[in-house]
């Protein structure tokens, strides 16, 4: 029996920091710096010839004169998106912020602005919560060096920091983090990304040092799994994040239910790729976005906004999309958790308080035979079209087993959802 209490009745809802991230269940990651420009996705730098100092000069062309982040918000509201994730730093070095530490930064370029403290701001606003993503590895500066630094990826080439080279680099690392969690007001959620296997075993980045940081400049931010190798943890994170995959079960670290996000692409680059049209439809977003919530995971759908500051025009038909799909079913994932019923074939179980909300990952042929519910539900109804459905119970049996419910469904469509209200 779903008992029956205010919010998700099956979420890991132990640790406090984490409850909105686990109400919310949806975010949008943005992937936006210098790549942008010749747009060929974020790693361009590493994995496409460019001449030495080429990349950075970029940085004399960036001025992006659509940039509206108010309505990057409104976009991300309308999808049910109840955070954002920024870019604030990528691989390549480049501040997307006011760094005091360099002057490889936006407010150097000819847009001269502070995009980190717009996009903050403009999603504050449309209330959101407001995540930053860091790069740990930076490939412009000569304490860092690792096997998939542009040096190495080009020239087969790794050079040994220097012990002053590595002190300089912990200082800026430490120093920018420092200024994006004292500038730009309460700061929810720190996306670190990433530490190869490497230098995860000799703890490169000062794991503790750094989090000790974090919490005391933010102390109600949540932090993410990446100061570690995968499920190699040497310590507990707030939550974990595999990438563009779905677990297949509720996610487990050292033997304790955790919290999760799975982040995911739109098409298959983070950052803009001109030539990437592969976009995902809007069902295979909202069944992993069902996947992730059916086992207690966020979705972090990302987005790669072009040169002009704008989102793809095929990013923005396919969140239309997602935000047409929300209007009904935003019920069935915000707030969400797993389900402890078995799902019919073809569907996905998300459930809150008294409801599950039945996914169909594909319209069913007939009527649908839901396990373990017999005696226990009291209404059933589509959400796209408020429509009831009737309990049959008199024809079939021979079919059924004793806890098994038919359902005649009408009018279902790949996508829709299904309230099934128990009794009290
Ligand atoms: C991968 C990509 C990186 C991206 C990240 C997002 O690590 O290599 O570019 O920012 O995923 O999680």
């Amino acid at each position: 029996m779903i008992a029956e209490e205010a919010g998700p009745a099956y979420c890991d809802m132990t640790g406090k920091r984490t409850d909105w991230f686990s109400r919310a269940r949806f975010g949008l990651f943005v992937h936006w710096g210098l790549y942008a420009l010749p747009a060929r996705g974020e790693w361009t730098l590493a994995s496409d010839e460019w001449n030495p100092g080429e990349y950075e000069k970029l940085a004399e062309r960036f001025n992006p004169e659509s940039f509206n982040p108010d309505l990057w918000a409104q976009t991300a509201a309308a999808c049910g998106m109840g955070y954002v994730v920024f870019t604030t730093k990528h691989h390549d070095g480049f501040c997307m912020f006011d760094s005091p530490l360099t002057d490889y930064k936006v407010t150097n370029t000819p847009f001269g602005k502070d995009v980190t403290a717009m996009v903050a701001e403009s999603f504050r606003k449309a209330g959101l919560k407001v995540g930053f993503y860091h790069s740990l590895p930076d490939w412009t500066h000569p304490g860092y060096a690792d096997r998939e630094s542009p040096e190495y990826m080009r020239g087969g080439v790794l050079h040994e920091p220097s012990p002053e080279q590595y002190r300089d680099f912990l200082d800026f690392l430490y120093g920018n983090v420092r200024h994006l969690l004292t500038a730009y007001g309460k700061i929810d959620l720190m996306f670190f990304d990433y530490t190869s296997k490497y230098k995860a075993d000799m703890d490169y980045f000062g794991r503790e040092r750094l989090l000790d940081m974090v919490y005391s400049l933010q102390p109600e931010i949540i932090v993410n799994d990446r100061l570690s190798f995968y499920k190699e943890n040497t310590l507990d994170f707030d939550y974990y994040t595999p990438e563009i995959c779905i677990p297949n079960a509720t996610f487990t670290v050292k033997g304790r239910e955790s919290v999760w996000e799975t982040c995911a692409t739109m098409n298959d680059h983070w950052g803009y790729c001109a030539s990437d049209s592969g976009y995902k439809d809007v069902h295979t977003v909202t069944a992993a976005l069902a996947g992730c919530v059916s086992r207690n995971g966020n979705l972090l759908l990302n987005v790669g906004p072009d040169a002009s500051g704008q989102f793809p025009e095929q990013a923005i038909s396919l969140m239309n999309d997602i935000g047409e799909w929300m209007k009904s079913g935003r019920e069935s994932v915000v707030g969400c958790g797993a389900c402890p019923y078995t799902p019919p074939f073809g569907c996905c179980y998300t459930a809150s308080g008294r409801n599950i909300f039945c996914h169909f990952l594909t319209p069913p042929v007939g009527d649908l035979i839901v396990p373990g519910l017999k005696g226990k539900i009291s209404a059933v109804e589509l959400l796209r079209t408020g429509e009831k459905f009737e309990l049959i119970d008199d024809w079939g049996f021979e079919l059924l087993d004793e806890h098994e419910q038919r359902i005649r469904t009408r009018g279902v469509k790949r996508g829709d959802v299904m309230r099934i209200t128990l009794k009290v």
